[in-house]
């Protein structure tokens, strides 16, 4: 396949990953999940790589599909490009990509009515709660806000009206399958705020209740869709992105971005109530430099201050936060308080550091020995979490002055929580090497009930993978003898691989028949069980453990480890397999 051989993993990879080389393979730290040490592994023989940390995995096209969101053509395409190939038109499946576009027709159509709804008498009272909250109409329309009928099927009806089908409908998300399988409405009575891409783009809704209403989520969102992630979405980017150049302004709710934007601060996203992500992340840092965070200052607003800074310092950008007083919404606030004092907060901004401070200081009494102390504990906490020692030293002498203890004591408190720090930092390092055992149980649930079938299969699999010439000599062997659904469908590509591509085994050919998760196993098989030193013999044996499984009526011992022993053996399984890298 000449768009694989002109786009070599490696120089693929590298434009996204910092990758160093190790041995053979190339290392870096994942992409797809948070890490520290680096787990995520690119292998130049097999062309694949694989992630220890969270199981992804697969060839350059799966890597392209995970992490441009694309579907298999659209990864294609993306590397045919840069590799300068065309690809004739016809010759590729584009089914997905016109059920793509039936699902912008249909969100461009639904904003469409949703909008054009509160302006009628039935929307009426979304209208008066939009301009009871100071929002006016030209705020609305830039938006594009809108509200839901209080029907089963307003929308509905409308989309079929204009001849959208049923099933384009429920992939955009918009009508949802109830359990006697007629369709319905997914929004309904809401205040709806459309979804909006950076190419302009509705990619879907956020819908919020009516405020008479107690039942239902305070917010339904799109769930996925072929258009829509919700892992890579921001709420008003594609207004903030063009004044966003400074910095950008991150807050958590939807009618904060909208009043924000309204009072002049046109740099602001909002969150759609969901954890930053490292892809989010890396599109932010292609707009701007400097982020200021404003999230609620309860105890979940903290800790995603600190999740979003870990992330969002990952790919360069500087942050800040700025703690609205009196837990108000910077929407609260700048109505009570008017624009120029919110100017005034966001000039303020304090790094990380200063904000776990002020934080911790909230509802303490520092005049007393007791809530000083509580406090000094607080803040060591916080002076753990920097790197520098400079920047270390110099918070704790101004702390140590400002409440006259040593600094030498301050810094001991800072090294006994480092130390316990790095302790559990190891522990989760170990039980991430450990998930990706029990994430391939999802892609193969028979591997807990038939632990020692599913383990030889995946060795004769992993045996002919890297060597292929063995499959000859085991001429009976078929994909009729694997145990478990999904290794018969890997063990029939694979043979099918090896007997076409030059007797070689090439990965890149299981694209278009695996899911991601799918080629994550496979890359996992690949890539975690040899080198094998007798492959032949492991070939065999493995053959017969397989055999004998087959016969067996009762599942064999092995298959009642409980789970903590399967850890603690896949546990002792990868250190080996580290110490012999
Ligand atoms: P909040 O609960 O703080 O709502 O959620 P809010 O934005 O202040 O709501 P208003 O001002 O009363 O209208 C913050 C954000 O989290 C998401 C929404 O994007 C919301 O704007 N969220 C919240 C959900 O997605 N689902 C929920 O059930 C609640
Ligand atoms: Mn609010």
């Amino acid at each position: 396949m000449e768009i694989k051989y002109k786009n070599p993993i490696e120089d693929v990879i590298s434009s996204y990953v910092n990758l160093k080389r190790a041995g053979r393979n190339l290392n870096g730290l994942c992409p797809f999940h948070n890490e520290k040490t680096p787990s995520f592994t690119v292998y130049t023989d097999t062309s694949s790589f694989y992630c220890f940390g969270c199981g992804a995995g697969g060839d350059v096209f799966g890597f392209i599909r995970k992490i441009e969101n694309l579907d298999y053509v659209e990864a294609v395409k993306k590397l045919a490009d840069r590799a300068g190939v065309t690809i004739p038109e016809g010759d590729y499946d584009d089914s997905y990509l016109k059920l793509k576009n039936k699902v912008y027709e249909i969100n461009k159509e639904a904003a469409r009515f949703f909008h054009n709804y509160l302006f009628t008498p039935g929307g009426k009272w979304a209208l008066d709660y939009l301009t009871g909250r100071g929002l006016d109409v030209k705020t609305i329309k830039h938006f594009g806000l809108g509200a839901a009928p209080n029907e089963w099927d307003g929308l509905l009806k409308h989309l079929k009206e204009k001849g959208f089908h049923l099933s384009d409908m429920e992939q955009a998300n918009v009508i949802t399958k109830g359990s006697k399988g007629g369709y319905y409405d997914r929004f309904r009575n809401r205040v709806m705020f459309p979804i909006i891409e950076i190419n302009g783009k509705v990619v879907g809704f956020s819908g919020r209740r009516h405020p008479d209403e107690e039942k239902g989520g305070k917010y339904v969102n799109t769930s996925d869709t072929p258009v829509y992630k919700k892992s890579k979405t921001l709420f008003g980017f594609n207004f903030a992105k063009n004044h966003c150049a400074k910095q950008l302004l991150v807050v958590e709710g939807n009618m904060d971005v909208v009043s924000l934007h309204k009072a002049g601060f046109e740099n602001t996203i909002g969150t759609l109530g969901t954890a930053f992500t490292s892809e989010q992340a890396r599109l932010i840092a292609r707009y701007t430099n400097e982020i200021v965070l404003s999230f609620d200052s309860d105890a979940a607003g903290q800790k995603a201050v600190a999740r979003a800074t870990e992330v969002l310092s990952e790919s360069g950008l500087k942050v800040r936060v700025l703690a609205v007083p009196d837990g108000k919404d910077p929407d609260e606030f700048i109505k009570k308080n008017g624009p120029e004092r919110f100017m005034a907060l966001l000039e303020g901004a304090v790094n990380e550091i200063e904000y776990k401070l002020f934080m911790a200081a909230q509802g303490l009494d520092t005049s007393t020995p007791d809530g000083k102390a509580k406090y000094l504990n607080l803040a060591a906490e916080a002076l753990a979490s920097i790197g520098s020692p400079i920047t270390v030293d110099l918070y704790a002498g101004r702390l140590a002055e400002q409440y006259s203890i040593t600094k030498s004591t301050l810094i001991k408190e800072v090294e006994k929580i480092r130390y316990a720090k790095r302790k559990t930092q190891k522990k989760k390092e170990i039980q991430s090497i450990i998930r990706p055992v029990y994430r391939n149980n999802e892609v193969n649930p028979l591997k807990r009930t038939n632990q020692l079938a599913v383990a030889a299969e995946e060795t004769i699999i992993s045996v002919l993978m890297s060597h292929p010439d063995l499959l000859s000599k085991f001429e009976n062997l078929t994909a009729e003898d694997m145990i478990s659904p999904i290794n018969k469908r890997i063990f029939k590509a694979v043979a099918e691989s090896i007997m076409g591509a030059n007797g070689k085994f090439d990965i890149s050919l299981f694209g278009d028949e695996f899911s991601p998760e799918e080629m994550g196993y496979i890359a996992s098989l690949q890539n975690s069980k040899g080198p094998f030193i007798e492959p032949k013999k492991c070939l065999s044996d493995a053959i017969a453990v397989l055999e004998k499984e087959r016969m067996g009526s009762t599942p064999s011992e092995a298959g009642k480890l409980a789970d903590d022993d399967w850890a603690k053996y896949m546990e002792k399984i990868i250190q080996n397999k580290k110490r012999s890298n």
